[in-house]
């Protein structure tokens, strides 16, 4: 979910709805705003995307200069109009918008209920809103410094809550106010000239202001157009940094492209170009990296690496496993976040933690960082968003650079992720017995990568006949060894993601043991078969599936007379060296999902039920 306020002299609503629609990729099955227009707080909301909310309210901005807005990804309650957020609390005295998730809230709501409270939505925030006014009733009036009872009444409410939560709060009686809370979820602060913003990211803030907070778990920031100061649950008032913001707000803008996938998976051979910037050491042939706070010696000490993260980050993680072992002999594990953070496996010492994130948000992945910190072990992040909430939660780590991604499914961080953990692999390679030539090779290499990728962007018009030759297929298989296996569970992903086609990635050869069945004339095996050390054996497999009638889509090095025989469709990829070959063969793949989706007239951007950044585990 996406959280955005504003308390300053203009009217608020613009900002909120422009807010919303930068946020939209938090979510979009709901949204709604709250403007405080002096007597009362007027509430609208609609169901489905940030538009609908805009048609709803008009050309015309309700006049009213403090106000909040939200766009939901529904945890409880499905996406009504009554589940939608703002939620409104005792008898309109608090409305509030909430990120996040209250796993006591049916106890508390039981509770609110026996005091006379009614609630009309299935949703958790809304017990937020009713325990916030009861912290009203039961908080005394405090004439000289009138705020103080309501951000008492904040601080009383948010004690009693079980779980993770980033709100925003406005006061029918208290008009200038607004009061922002965070824990587990995240909230940032724009510090404009008499005015503030508050937002779940940057993205709504940038050309706004360049001044910018991030809000800590724990701490609670009370806003009037006049100012704005920051309380933490322990120390009471607290002096925060207020930080520099980079993001121009035209990177969010499409540029020309009809989607921001479209436009993000071209960007990527200058996303590559920036993953990469500042970091080949010519003359030592290695990588070099900023922020990873460890010493070379630690670094020679590192004796097991675990890879976490979620979706498409734990692709890359699979990736960056055969770099790793490849070039530095490194043990590597990979785990899905979600299952790390409760599995609790032994970890020896000696062991690095690298969480990778897109956002930085993602809950299941910030839980195993802190998790694994907590037991003792060095986390690092691999990230794309600065000052996210894992650039903070970790030791240190390693930013992609790769710009702001907006379509759901990720296309131009995964590249990055992959080039970063190329650039770590050599590294770690060369802190240990990678001979110097070889690191000057596997420089070379990855300084070829983004015209390699910028040639493979060249398949388009061949991929957009592909889809339309295949885009009533309802199952697909992606099928590829070592490198480009993680390449075939990827290119399913984002089949399914944005098409909602049903799509399997599995090691080509596995396909033996199981999906081999699902192999008839109406169901399309994707092969990636560039020349490589396991080629022979791939165009062994893509025999198998044409024996039995399958269609045959390959992904493979340009003039390849074998495959051309055996293949029903080739799309050809410039050849790439060992490590970088799975970032110049998952292009083919982001159009082929893009131009199938685009053709069964699916929403690109904002597929159904999804959202980009995860925020509740
Ligand atoms: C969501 C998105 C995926 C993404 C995953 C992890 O599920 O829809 O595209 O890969 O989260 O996101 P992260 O920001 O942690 O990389």
């Amino acid at each position: 979910c996406g959280i955005v306020g504003y308390v300053g002299a203009t009217d608020a609503e613009p900002f909120l709805v422009d807010g919303l629609r930068r946020l939209e990729y938090r979510g979009y099955d709901s949204s709604g705003v709250a403007i405080h227009c002096g007597e009362s707080i007027h509430v609208t909301r609609a169901v489905g995307r940030i538009q609908a909310l805009a048609d709803r309210l008009g050309p015309t901005p309700r006049s009213g200069a403090v106000g909040l807005g939200h766009t939901r990804w529904a945890t409880h309650g499905p996406p009504t109009e009554t589940n939608a957020h703002p939620h409104v609390g005792g008898d309109g005295e608090v409305v509030l918008v909430h990120n996040g998730v209250i796993e006591n809230f049916q106890e508390l709501k039981d509770q609110l209920t026996a005091k006379g409270y009614s609630f009309k939505s299935a949703t958790d925030s809304e017990v937020i809103a009713h325990l916030i006014a009861e912290g009203l009733k039961v908080t005394p009036d405090n004439l000289d410094q009138p705020n103080t009872k309501y951000v008492t009444a904040v601080q009383w409410a948010i004690a009693q809550l079980r779980g993770t939560y980033g709100l925003a709060v406005l006061f029918r009686d208290r008009p200038g106010l607004m009061v922002a809370a965070r824990f587990g979820s995240p909230l940032v602060l724009g510090v404009g000239r008499g005015e503030f913003f508050v937002a779940s990211d940057a993205s709504p803030i940038a050309g706004r202001t360049d001044r910018i907070v991030y809000l800590a778990d724990h701490q609670v920031a009370v806003l009037t157009k006049d100012g704005f100061s920051v309380l933490h649950k322990d120390q009471g008032k607290i002096r925060v940094d207020i930080q520099p913001l980079s993001v121009e707000s035209n990177d969010v803008d499409l540029a020309g492209f009809p989607h921001y996938m479209l436009k993000e998976i071209h960007e990527q051979p200058e996303s590559l170009r920036n993953a990469m910037r500042g970091r080949l050491d010519d003359e030592n042939a290695t990588a070099v990296f900023g922020g990873l706070n460890m010493t070379p010696q630690q670094i020679r000490t590192v004796r097991r690496i675990i890879l976490t993260g979620c979706g498409t980050s734990w692709h890359s993680a699979l990736v960056g496993e055969y770099m790793i072992e490849e070039l530095a002999r490194i043990p590597v594990s990979v785990e899905y976040a979600s299952e790390l953070r409760y599995r609790n496996p032994p970890i020896e010492n000696d062991t690095l933690v690298f969480g990778i994130t897109q956002s930085g948000e993602t809950a299941d992945t910030l839980a195993a960082i802190r998790e694994t910190k907590r037991k003792g072990h060095r986390t690092l992040a691999i990230n794309n968003v600065v000052g996210s909430s894992i650039a903070q939660a970790a030791d240190g780590g390693i930013y992609l650079h790769a710009g702001p991604e907006i379509g759901v499914a990720s296309t131009k961080a995964y590249t990055s992720q992959c080039c970063v953990l190329a650039m770590l692999a050599l590294y770690f390679g060369r802190m240990r017995h990678l001979s110097f030539e070889s690191g000057q090779r596997i420089i070379e290499e990855l300084r070829m990568l983004p015209n390699a990728v910028a040639e493979a962007l060249r398949c388009d018009a061949t991929v957009k006949e592909i889809a339309a030759k295949y885009h009533e297929a309802s199952t697909f298989l992606y099928l590829g060894r070592q490198y480009n296996f993680p390449t075939a569970l990827e290119g399913a992903l984002k089949l399914k993601e944005i098409s909602y086609i049903h799509a399997e990635g599995y090691p080509a050869a596995e396909m033996k043991h199981g999906p081999i069945a699902l192999v008839d004339e109406h169901t399309p095996s994707v092969f990636i078969v560039p020349k490589g050390t396991t080629y022979d054996k791939v165009l062994a497999n893509m025999e198998e599936v044409k024996a039995r009638g399958g269609p045959i889509i390959a992904i493979a090095s340009q003039d390849d007379p074998q495959v051309q025989k055996i293949a029903d469709d080739v799309i050809t990829i410039p050849d790439a060296p060992g490590l970088t070959q799975p970032i110049v063969s998952i292009v083919p793949l982001q159009l082929l999902s893009y131009h199938i989706a685009l053709l069964r007239g699916c929403d690109v951007d904002k597929p159904r039920n999804l959202a980009k950044s995860v925020t509740v585990e």
